[in-house]
Parts: structure tokens; C-alpha cells; sequence
């Protein structure tokens, strides 16, 4: 995910119309968003696009291998709760299958091993959850049916990087006729490196042929686009990934210096759970989580979303 050299380009929407093909799915899911922005909007609600998740990279154009990353949607997916529970209304732009709000609790649990049969015969008999293996089950349930009964989450789902991006564009100019009300929150793990389509091999790579090179060409990050032309007046939030603390906050003001938004979440890869630093135009927070809270199992997210969520609001006043 970190880049080498220029993080810009002033043609990433050209780049994205001409060389990434867009996906069957992106009109009906872009008119889906716009219509649910604007009712939420016209409730009072503000609406925030939360992307989650990493991005697929296919080498091949009959895809049998791809390229992927580490990213498993729970920094997406737990902070989508929060906004929930802060009254926004929440788009969900997702990798299938990464972690999804509420579920999300009970990730890498065995399905049959947590419900139980009692009584009856063969095919007859009740089934019910085994409450050890789903704890809080009926209080997560009901969190869960509150916000589906309501609609307040809308989800979509995207698995390559090209319908990531054309998702992305279609949000944004779903979400632009909110004006302010329209927060970004991008903490999806997207890919910095494409193989174009007119480069890649359509059949399966051989083996046989030896070891494999290849050639990947920049990415064109959305960003631009996104705050200058997309979505103008929207409060947009990036995140800042990297490995080595040293260069993270140096990194994150380049990004805000360049895209010119509102804020970035920087976090280190093996810290990312407990420990983010909100950087704006003017002021650097730190968020973390103090032993006890660690114990209590507060997350992170929750200090996250409270402190942009209060942000978001001077924003509108302003
Ligand atoms: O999912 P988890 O396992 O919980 O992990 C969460 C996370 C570590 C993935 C998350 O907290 C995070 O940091 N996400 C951003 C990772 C990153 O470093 O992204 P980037 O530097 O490649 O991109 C910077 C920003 O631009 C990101 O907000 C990204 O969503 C966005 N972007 C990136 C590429 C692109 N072509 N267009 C974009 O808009």
C-alpha cells in the first residue's frame, strides 16, 4: 500500500474511466446510495460512506491468481457501529466476505457449533443458540434488527480494484447533493498497484515458462478527485497506513497538503488496534486505549469515530 513516487495525478478520473472497465453492478448500486442519502438527509440524518476491507489485483484476465492484502475489515466494519450508534446513517462499502457490522463479533465462529438441537426426533426439534459460543447474542441481535428495521445500513459489496474505485466514484456523487451532511470515511486497504487490462495475460500463467516478473503500473489515487471535483463540500477522512512509525505523521500531512480534506487517521500496522493519531490542517490528537480499557475490550474505534463525529459537527456549523 505505500507508494513510491508522484501521489498525485491530475488525470486519476481519466485514468479510472479509460483503463478500469466499469463493473455490472455500479449504476443500480450507485442509484440505491443516492436515493438513501437523500432520505436519510431529508430526516435530519447525516450520512457517512465507511469503505472497509482490502482490494483483489487479478494477474490474469481469466483471474486464477490475484494479488491481495493483509486488511480484514474490522477497523470498517466496528466503526460503522459506532457511527450507527451515533445517528448516522451508514453506507457500507465493503470487501465480500471481510468483517460486516454486528456479525462481525462472532468472526471465526463455526456455525453448527453454536446452536444446539433439543428435543424431537431426527429432522424435528428445536434449534437454539449456545449462548457460550455467541456471548451477548440477544443484545447483539437486537442492536442488529433495530438498525435493519430502521435502514439505516445500506452495504455494498466490492472485491476487485476496479470495483472499488468505480464504487467509490459512484458514492461520491451519490452522497455530493448532501452537501456537508456527507461524511468519508476511507479506512478500505486499497491497492497502489494495477496490471492494466491490455497487459495482462488472459489464460493462466505457466509455470512452466519459470519464474514470474511483472510490470505493475500506479494506481490513480481517488482522493483527488474525490475532494476537488466528486464530492466538494463533504467531510472526507483518510487513513494512513505504514509499518515503520518514523515517516507516519510526515506521511500523513503530505497526504493532508496534498488532497487538501478534512482529517487523516494515521495508525502503524501491529499498533493499529490500540493506538491512532488523528491529523488535521491545525492540530494532531492521539487516541489509545489504556490497559484497563484494553482489558474491557473497548476499541479503538469508538474514540475514533467520537472525536471526527465532533469534528463533523464544527464542520457544518462552520
Ligand atoms: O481492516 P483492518 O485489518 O482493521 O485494518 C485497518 C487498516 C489498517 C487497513 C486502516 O486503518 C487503514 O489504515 N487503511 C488505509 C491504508 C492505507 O495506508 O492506505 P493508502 O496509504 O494506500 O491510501 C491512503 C488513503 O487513500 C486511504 O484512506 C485509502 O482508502 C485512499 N485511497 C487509496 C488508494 C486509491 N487508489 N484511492 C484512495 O482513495
Amino acid at each position: 500500500m505505500a507508494s513510491s513516487g508522484s501521489p498525485s495525478s491530475p488525470t486519476a478520473e481519466g485514468k479510472l474511466d479509460v483503463e478500469f472497465t466499469v463493473p455490472a453492478q455500479v449504476e443500480v448500486a450507485g442509484h440505491l446510495m443516492a436515493e438513501f442519502a437523500q432520505r436519510h438527509c431529508s430526516a435530519g440524518r447525516r450520512v457517512v460512506l465507511v469503505t472497509s476491507g482490502g482490494t483483489k489485483v487479478p494477474l490474469e484476465s481469466r483471474t486464477v491468481r490475484f494479488l491481495d492484502n493483509f486488511s480484514s475489515g474490522r477497523r470498517g466494519s466496528s466503526s460503522a457501529e459506532y457511527f450507527l450508534d451515533s445517528g448516522y446513517a451508514v453506507i457500507f462499502l465493503h470487501r465480500h466476505r471481510s468483517q460486516y457490522p454486528y456479525s462481525r463479533c462472532y468472526a471465526g465462529v463455526n456455525l453448527l457449533d453454536a446452536l444446539l438441537l433439543q428435543g424431537g426426533e431426527g429432522g424435528s426439534g428445536q434449534v437454539v443458540a449456545d449462548t457460550g459460543a455467541l456471548p451477548d447474542i440477544a443484545a447483539v441481535l437486537r442492536r442488529y434488527q433495530a438498525v435493519k428495521d430502521a435502514e439505516l445500513l445500506l452495504p455494498v459489496e466490492f472485491n476487485t480494484l476496479s470495483e472499488y474505485l468505480h464504487l467509490l466514484k459512484a458514492a461520491a456523487q451519490a452522497l455530493n447533493p448532501i452537501g456537508s451532511k456527507a461524511m468519508f470515511y476511507l479506512a478500505a486497504a486499497v491497492s497502489d498497484f494495477y496490471i492494466p487490462a491490455s497487459e495482462m495475460p488472459e489464460h493462466k500463467i505457466q509455470s512452466s515458462n519459470g519464474p514470474l516478473q511483472i510490470s505493475m503500473k500506479m494506481v490513480p489515487k481517488m482522493l483527488s478527485p474525490l475532494v476537488k471535483d466528486w464530492a466538494p463540500r463533504a467531510f472526507v477522512i483518510s487513513f494512513k497506513l505504514e509499518t515503520n512509525p518514523s515517516i507516519l505523521l510526515e506521511r500523513a500531512r503530505r497526504a493532508l497538503d496534498t488532497y487538501r480534506h478534512q482529517a487523516v487517521v494515521a495508525n502503524v500496522l501491529d499498533t493499529r488496534r490500540g493506538f491512532v493519531v488523528v491529523v488535521t490542517p491545525h492540530t494532531q490528537v492521539e487516541l489509545a486505549l489504556s490497559e484497563d480499557e484494553a482489558r474491557q475490550e473497548v476499541e479503538i474505534e469508538e474514540k475514533i469515530v467520537a472525536n471526527l463525529t465532533a469534528a463533523h459537527t464544527a464542520f457544518i456549523e462552520d
